[in-house]
């Protein structure tokens, strides 16, 4: 879908990070919707694109993530791939990636990104609209996607029942929830989009039969892991 640039742009209310990530031709504005909001980000600019700093993080949340080899991993709100190809290789050829993009461009950055791994496929909707048989994944890694979602519970629901036992759920952010919140303000279709009190979010884990194992949270990230 075009973007519809009738719409009045919102001024942006640009912290560090994102103007670190703007480049020529970064035009802040909103779509009617937060999926035409994505796609409109991946057609104009590769927004999400891994920066210098960004790669330095990488071992990090390898680490984080435990032994990934051979493991089965679901990635909702993949993007344009940036760490689905991380992914596919940490698996490694005997483990597997489903990565769910709603956005079309998105998804044919991602494409292109791990053309040649085949250990990635790829849904082209949105997390609520797939399903999968119980058990089905060792690790569910939602990266730079959380507060997206319009019934996270809902979605948590979901990640309960195809979660292998002994799985983990992951919740990673690479900005603070002040950070996320300045930048989701500047674009009318997530400016709603905030991330959800620790309270509550751990209540919901909770309450879908999660325990809470790891919970970083600092000015520049926040870090959640989750097993059943
Ligand atoms: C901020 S981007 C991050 C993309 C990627 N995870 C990354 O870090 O590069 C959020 C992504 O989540 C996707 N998304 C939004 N709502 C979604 C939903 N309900 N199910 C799956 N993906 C969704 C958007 O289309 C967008 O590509």
């Amino acid at each position: 879908m075009e973007p519809n640039d009738d719409l009045p742009l919102k001024p942006l209310d640009e912290p560090s990070r994102l103007r670190r990530r703007s480049g020529a031709g970064w035009t802040p504005r909103s779509g009617p919707s937060r999926a035409d909001f994505f796609e409109h980000l991946a057609k104009e600019h590769d927004a999400m694109a891994f920066r210098p700093d960004d790669l330095a993080r990488l071992p990090v949340l390898r680490r984080r993530l435990g032994e990934l080899e051979g493991l089965r991993v679901l990635e909702p709100g993949c993007g344009a791939g940036h760490l689905t190809e991380q992914l596919a290789q940490w698996v490694g050829p005997t483990g597997r990636i489903v990565a769910v993009e709603p956005a079309t461009t998105m998804l044919e950055r991602a494409r292109v990104r791990t053309a040649g791994a085949e250990n990635v496929e790829y849904q082209p909707t949105r997390i609520e609209a797939t399903d999968f048989p119980a058990a089905t994944f060792d690790r569910i890694v939602f990266f730079r996607v959380w507060p997206h979602f319009e019934d996270g519970e809902a979605v948590l629901a979901q990640c309960a029942r195809w979660l292998a036992p002994r799985g983990r759920l992951v919740i990673a952010q690479w900005d603070s929830r002040a950070e996320l919140a300045a930048i989701h303000r500047g674009y009318a279709a997530v400016a709603g989009d905030v991330f959800p009190p620790r309270a509550d979010l751990e209540a919901a884990l909770r309450r879908k039969g999660f325990s809470v194992r790891q919970w970083i949270e600092d000015e520049r990230e926040i870090f959640i892991a989750a097993a059943r």
